[in-house]
């Protein structure tokens, strides 16, 4: 799970901020017309992490790994004070573009999460609630330290809303065959972030889509790691954190896992027609203690 030693760690997120810079021109060439979607009302957020987040208005937000900040922008919409981060310096250009556009302000940050939370932690920042959410902790070398930044930062009565995809997704293939074991020890060497934009239909463009780039392969490679649920939420409660809400729900927002799945409504997918229900997000909001 974890990295064993803070130069690798730093070694394989830098190797993923070069992958991350490399696509994002890619992706958000398949978004059309962000700002104005943005100014018009629009936002790019689900259901499900409305609801763990709860009420917004006024409240000091943390959204880590933001990528181009279509979601920290929707949660200013909602009312929330917004500090976003993430590692890509493409992401973060993307993002404070977007915020400039739309005229929705934000305080947008490119800093790695792990380095950043401990340099807020001892700078006295607080939020009330700490926000991360779909193909966020993959990414991630060292998951207790990551929990323990998110505890040092969250102001009493606070709350960290976790939203991911369910680990046990990645031990299938597309066709539903088991190819990974479940329990993976180590850091997992990818290709690099693929277009996954450009594969997703319209699920991941609720702004419109535009044609964009087109056969895009990512000459920088990633490097991944497995999360297990009892190791996510042990990582929580070690950081001393209470967790108060733990759901897993029988579809994926914005994601076909599987070949074959069902579309739902709102951008959602179940399980191929015939095929047992599994869970296929993982849901977390904790508490200080
Ligand atoms: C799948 S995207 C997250 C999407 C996000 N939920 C949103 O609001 O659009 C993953 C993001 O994690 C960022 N990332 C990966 N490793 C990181 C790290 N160590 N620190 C900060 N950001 C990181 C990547 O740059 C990328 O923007």
């Amino acid at each position: 799970m974890s990295a064993s030693t803070d130069d690798e760690r730093r070694a394989f997120h830098e190797q993923n901020r070069r992958s991350w810079n490399a696509v994002t021109p890619a992706h958000q060439s398949h978004k059309h017309d962000q700002a104005g979607f943005l100014r018009r009302g629009g936002s790019t957020l689900f259901p499900e992490e409305l609801e763990l987040l709860g009420p917004l208005e006024g409240q000091r937000l943390l959204h880590l790994q933001c990528n181009c900040g279509q979601d920290s922008l929707s949660l200013v919409a909602q009312g929330a004070r917004v500090t976003g981060v993430d590692i890509s310096d493409a992401a973060i250009a993307e993002a404070r573009a977007l915020s400039a556009e739309s005229g929705l302000s934000a305080e947008l940050v490119r800093a790695d999460v792990l380095d950043w939370l401990d340099e807020a932690a001892a700078a006295g920042e607080r939020f009330d609630r700490v926000f991360s959410s779909y193909g966020t902790i993959g990414w991630l070398a060292d998951l207790p330290r990551w929990a323990r930044g998110v505890a040092s930062v969250l102001a009493p009565g606070g709350r960290l809303v976790l939203l991911e995809f369910h680990p046990l997704v990645w031990s299938f293939d597309a066709q539903g065959k088991v190819v990974e074991p479940y329990f993976i020890e180590g850091p997992l060497h990818e290709g690099g972030v693929n277009d996954y934009v450009a594969r997703s239909g319209d699920d991941l463009t609720p702004m419109g889509r535009a044609e964009g780039v087109e056969g895009f392969v990512n000459p920088e490679p990633a490097v991944a790691f497995q999360h297990t649920v009892a190791q996510t939420v042990q990582a929580i409660a070690d950081a001393g954190l209470f967790v108060e809400t733990l759901r897993e729900y029988p579809y994926a927002n914005g994601c076909r896992v599987f070949d074959g799945m069902e579309r739902l409504p709102d951008r959602r997918y179940g399980m191929p027609s015939g095929v047992p229900a599994m869970p296929l997000m993982l849901g977390i909001v904790a508490t200080p203690r």
